[in-house]
Order: C-alpha cells, then sequence, then structure tokens
C-alpha cells in the first residue's frame, strides 16, 4: 500500500488536519484530527501574508496531537487556480504530455512560465475522436508559498491538490452507490473567505469555480451593523446569543440578507454551468466547510437552486478511532474537516 499522507488544510480561517488509518477508495479510520485558528488577515484571498503565523500553527497542530509522520498533502484554492475542461483530437499519453503546453496557451490567461500545469483525462472516447480533459494551472508562486510554510514547519509536502477536488474526493468515497452516468451533484465547500464549487457528473468533474465570498460576509456585516468587534460578530455569527444570552434581531436579519447574496453568487456558476449543459439532471446540492452551517445560507441556497441541499456527511465510509480521536469533537466539525479528509485519502504521486 502507497505511504500514507497527512491532511493539511492551510484555510484563512484555521488549519485543519486530519490523519487515516488505511485510507483506501473504500474508505479509512480517522486516527488524528486537530483545528488551529490563525490570526485574521494572515491568509488573504488564498495568498499567504504572514508566513510566520501560518507555520506556528501548523507545528502547535503537530505538538498537540503528537503526530509523527512527515508527509503531507496540501490544497490551494482561489484566483491562482484554474481548471478548465476542453476537448483535445484523441492521442496517447505520451503525445498528450508534449501538448498540454501549448493547450495551456490557449486557454489559460496566465503566462505558461508562471503556473504548474497538469490534467486529467475525463473522457478518452469523446465524440467526434475528441477526448474530453480537466487542464489544471496553478500559479507556481502560490503553490511555491503553501508548500514553503509546510517545509518550514518540518513537513514534507508531496502532494498539491487542487481543493475543489478534495470534496469530490470526499464525495465519491462515501457514496452508497456507484455514481450512475449522467448523474449531477453539485459540491460546494464555502469557508471563511473562499467558496470552491465543483459539479460533479458521474465520476468526474464537470465544471469547478472558486469564488471569493463565504463565512467572512456574513461577519462582517454583523460588525458593521452592530457596531461590534470582529470576535463579538463572530460570536453572534456562530452562537446566535450575546453576553445575556439574547439574540439580536439584527443578527438574524442580517443572516438572512447576506445568505441570499452569498446563494445569488452560488447561483450564478450554476446557472453558467446549467447553460453549456441544458441536458443536465442536478440531483442535488451537497455542502461543506465551516459556513454550510449557516442555516439561513442552506434554505438560500435550496431555495434559488430549486434542489434538495444536504451536508456532505464524510463518516459513511470512514470510521473515527474512538481510542484516538474524540468522535464528539470530530463530528462536530466535520463540515470544516472535509478538505483534509478528502487530502488524506491521497496517495504520494498524486499531483494537482
Ligand atoms: N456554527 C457556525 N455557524 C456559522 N458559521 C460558522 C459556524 N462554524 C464555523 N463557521 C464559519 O465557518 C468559517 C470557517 O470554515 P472553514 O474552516 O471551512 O474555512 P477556512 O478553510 O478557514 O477558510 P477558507 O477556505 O475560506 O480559506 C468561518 O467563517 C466561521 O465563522
Ligand atoms: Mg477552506
Amino acid at each position: 500500500m502507497a505511504k500514507p499522507l497527512i491532511g493539511l488544510d492551510i484555510g484563512s480561517s484555521s488549519i485543519k488536519v486530519v490523519q487515516l488509518r488505511n485510507a483506501s477508495p473504500k474508505g479509512g479510520v480517522v486516527t488524528a484530527f486537530g483545528l488551529e485558528p490563525i490570526p485574521a488577515q494572515t491568509i488573504v484571498d488564498g495568498t499567504i501574508m504572514n508566513q510566520g503565523a501560518v507555520v506556528e500553527a501548523i507545528q502547535s497542530l503537530w505538538k498537540r496531537l503528537k503526530l509523527k509522520p512527515k508527509d503531507v498533502a496540501l490544497a490551494i484554492a482561489g484566483h491562482s487556480v484554474i481548471v478548465k475542461k476542453i476537448t483535445v483530437p484523441q492521442m496517447s499519453a505520451a503525445e498528450l504530455e508534449e501538448q498540454i503546453p501549448w493547450e495551456a496557451e490557449n486557454h489559460i490567461p496566465f503566462g505558461k512560465d508562471n503556473v504548474e500545469l497538469d490534467y486529467q483525462v475525463v473522457n478518452k472516447k469523446g465524440a467526434g475522436g475528441q477526448m474530453e480533459l480537466l487542464l489544471v494551472a496553478a500559479k507556481k508562486e502560490v503553490v511555491h508559498d503553501y508548500a514553503a510554510v509546510a517545509r518550514e514547519a518540518g513537513l514534507n509536502p508531496l502532494v498539491v491538490d487542487v481543493a475543489a477536488f478534495t470534496a469530490q474526493n470526499v464525495f465519491e468515497i462515501n457514496q452508497d452507490a456507484p455514481a450512475q452516468p449522467g448523474q449531477v451533484v453539485v459540491l460546494i465547500n464555502i469557508g471563511a473567505s473562499i467558496s470552491t464549487i465543483n459539479i460533479v457528473s458521474g465520476n468526474a468533474s464537470a465544471f469547478t469555480r472558486d469564488v471569493a465570498i463565504g463565512g467572512n460576509a456574513f461577519t462582517d456585516e454583523i460588525q458593521k451593523q452592530l457596531n461590534v468587534s470582529h470576535e463579538e460578530a463572530e460570536a453572534f455569527k456562530v452562537g446566535g446569543v450575546d453576553e445575556r444570552g439574547v439574540v439580536p434581531q439584527e443578527v438574524e436579519r442580517i443572516l438572512q440578507s447576506i445568505a441570499e447574496v452569498v446563494a445569488g453568487e452560488f447561483q450564478r456558476s450554476l446557472n453558467f454551468f446549467l447553460g453549456s449543459s441544458a441536458d443536465a439532471q442536478v440531483a442535488r446540492v451537497h455542502l461543506s466547510g465551516g459556513s454550510a452551517k449557516v442555516v439561513a445560507l442552506q434554505r438560500a441556497i435550496e431555495r434559488r437552486a430549486r434542489l434538495p441541499v444536504e451536508l456532505l456527511d464524510p463518516f459513511k465510509r470512514i470510521t473515527i478511532d474512538e481510542t484516538k480521536v474524540d468522535p464528539a469533537f470530530v463530528r462536530a466539525n466535520a463540515p470544516e474537516a472535509v478538505v483534509s479528509i478528502g487530502l488524506a485519502l491521497r496517495s504520494p504521486g498524486d499531483k494537482v
């Protein structure tokens, strides 16, 4: 079996880490899980502004969880990553390897010397002698920065994945039955500053987009309208009550109005996808990420998309070793843990 990797999700509000035993396409067992908050403004728009703060948070997690292994899988998201579905004439793997940089010139708005390129064949035998690929381009600088903080913390980053694909990993592993061809689901990971959308058709990603909106939008608006600190606004959002145990009515109202804005943003992406795949029958939306816990947001997405909305449950095929981790803590943070679980399912050799 391939050497296991620890999933290390460097998020803008917290760092999440997951270790799995016996990770395989059939599942795995959580043997370590931790979450370490990082100060606001440490990561802005997917760019690490304060490397020291990230290194410190990673090191304190490794210490607290008494983790020994150093090999990790990381994820990147945001505007520095582009995933495009392209079609090319059917060709061999070797020919494709040569062709990819040229395709990137046509499809990727960054200079090809500034990006790490990768691809995944999603349909070998498409219509008219064509094959379909997902072309992935990530800015070298950003990949380098994320790998650098991990190295600085004494770790060995072996895989850098696209965040939107990690939720797909978790979704696929936890399905009750193998995906039917043509079955379409929408996966949205709603973080603090970035939300990643991945529309999966059968077993392949058909569309991904990262949007720069998430839980911070709620906190910022509560802070502004109630004239409170960021911390107080965050507490209102998560707990809904103030120190006297009173829920300011305004909080609920603000949550609802921002939920409409965020859901509207997601719907734009969904409409874009539907516009190019008119016959797609979308079955459901699965949410993950900490901000998926905002009930008003779940309802707003449901109304706009006219689709059932459910939290993505990572623990159908993945179990928790209760002698090692507190299952209540892991379950309470399941939405936040999805990206790191998806990363812990990766094997060395998997690229972006
Ligand atoms: N119970 C809750 N109710 C509302 N929001 C919550 C709750 N729990 C967590 N959140 C929000 O979830 C967000 C954190 O989620 P997550 O850990 O997925 O983000 P991140 O990975 O740190 O950020 P990003 O991926 O955007 O860089 C924060 O905005 C936090 O306020
Ligand atoms: Mg995140």
